[in-house]
């Protein structure tokens, strides 16, 4: 079995557009009814933050404690972003690499939850705070210097992609397409413009599919052959995960199949993808070949959709435990 620990050397990097999960529990038995307006206000009682988006693949970095995790992306100057940044400093994810950009809104995904008499938790409808400001060309710039000091410092990257107008803008790919690290890159709209010299992209089914309609190729039924067609017309190496179904890695001459650690009750599959890419990524900078770097990273993602409610992250000894038995 490959020696996790050796993901202790590895200093890793993690780009992309990071976001603030906020909770807010609201204990319903202590609201009164306004004198003001006719509502029964939410009287919170405890609050609760994590990194989402980028950050939520930063902390699934951080939870297999690398040699060093750098963040670089874009947030604005304000309250969500102050709490960002505390929450990447608990992890021990680096912060250099944040531009706040004056005028720019932090997203942050914010989620009243009402308790009442009963042990039901009743989830309001989320506020949201997103940025629809392009990211300007100083902070562009910000990004691309750090890019030069991270391809020098580094050992590998990860990207993650999620805004329409986040920080991976042209310019930043086109500069990732000749990076000389490793790039393992995810994009939420747009994996099919990404281009890497060494690493991979890290679409799932749906996103393969709609990237190559973004290419003018017509998908199938067929993942695989989606996945080589993907190949094909971006040169880059494709790791397609299927949910459930598990993985596919795609490189010139070369398909590598790995089931999903099968999983008995109820799951959570929410952030399974980026366990899987942090994982995958991790280990690959570790040394790990392709196949063994998806079976951690399968195992990984089986840690984190049992946990339930909660995005969460696998630690390595959570991933060698289910590895072990899986051996058994
Ligand atoms: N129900 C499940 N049981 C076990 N493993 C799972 C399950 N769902 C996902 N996984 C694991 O997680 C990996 C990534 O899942 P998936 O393909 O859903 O990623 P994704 O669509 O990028 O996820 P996300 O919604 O986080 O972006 C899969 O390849 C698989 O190994
Ligand atoms: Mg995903």
């Amino acid at each position: 079995m490959f020696d996790l620990s050796l993901i202790g050397r590895v200093r890793i990097g993690v780009l992309g557009d990071a976001a603030l999960d906020v909770h807010w529990y609201a204990d319903m038995k202590k609201s009164e009814l306004s004198r003001e307006t006719p509502h029964y206000p939410l009287p919170v009682v405890r609050e609760e933050f994590s990194p989402g988006a980028a950050g939520n693949l930063a902390a699934n970095v951080a939870a297999l404690l690398p040699g060093r995790l750098d963040f670089c992306g874009v947030i604005g100057g304000d309250w969500r972003g102050e709490l960002l940044k505390k929450e990447f400093s608990r992890r021990s994810i680096g912060c250099g690499g944040l531009v706040a950009e004056p005028g720019r809104f932090t997203n942050a995904y914010c989620k009243p939850m009402r308790m009442g008499i009963s042990d039901v938790i009743y989830e309001d409808p989320r506020i949201d705070f997103s940025s629809d400001m392009p990211v300007s060309h100083v902070a562009e710039a910000a990004v691309l210097d750090w890019l030069d000091k991270a391809e020098a410092s580094l050992d590998a990257l990860c990207v993650c992609d999620q805004f329409e107008k986040g920080c991976v803008t042209a310019a930043v790919r086109a500069r990732l397409a000749e990076m000389r690290i490793p790039v393992f890159a995810d994009s939420r709209y747009r994996i099919g413009l990404f281009r890497v010299k060494n690493g991979c992209l890290k679409p799932n089914e749906h996103e393969c599919a709609a990237a190559l309609l973004s290419l003018g190729a017509e998908p199938s039924e067929d993942m695989e052959e989606n996945g080589r067609r993907l190949r094909e017309l971006t040169g880059s190496d494709i790791l397609l995960t299927l949910g459930e179904n598990g993985s596919l890695w795609i490189s010139e001459g070369e398909t590598v199949r790995v089931p999903a650690v099968k999983t008995a009750g109820e799951v959570d599959i929410c952030g399974a993808g980026d366990t899987y890419l942090a994982a995958f990524a991790c280990s690959a900078a570790a040394g790990a070949a392709p196949e063994e770097a998806m079976r951690i990273a399968s195992a990984a993602s089986s840690v984190t959709v049992r946990k339930l409610g909660t995005t969460g992250t696998a630690s390595r000894e959570e991933i060698a435990a289910v590895m072990g038995n899986a051996h058994e």
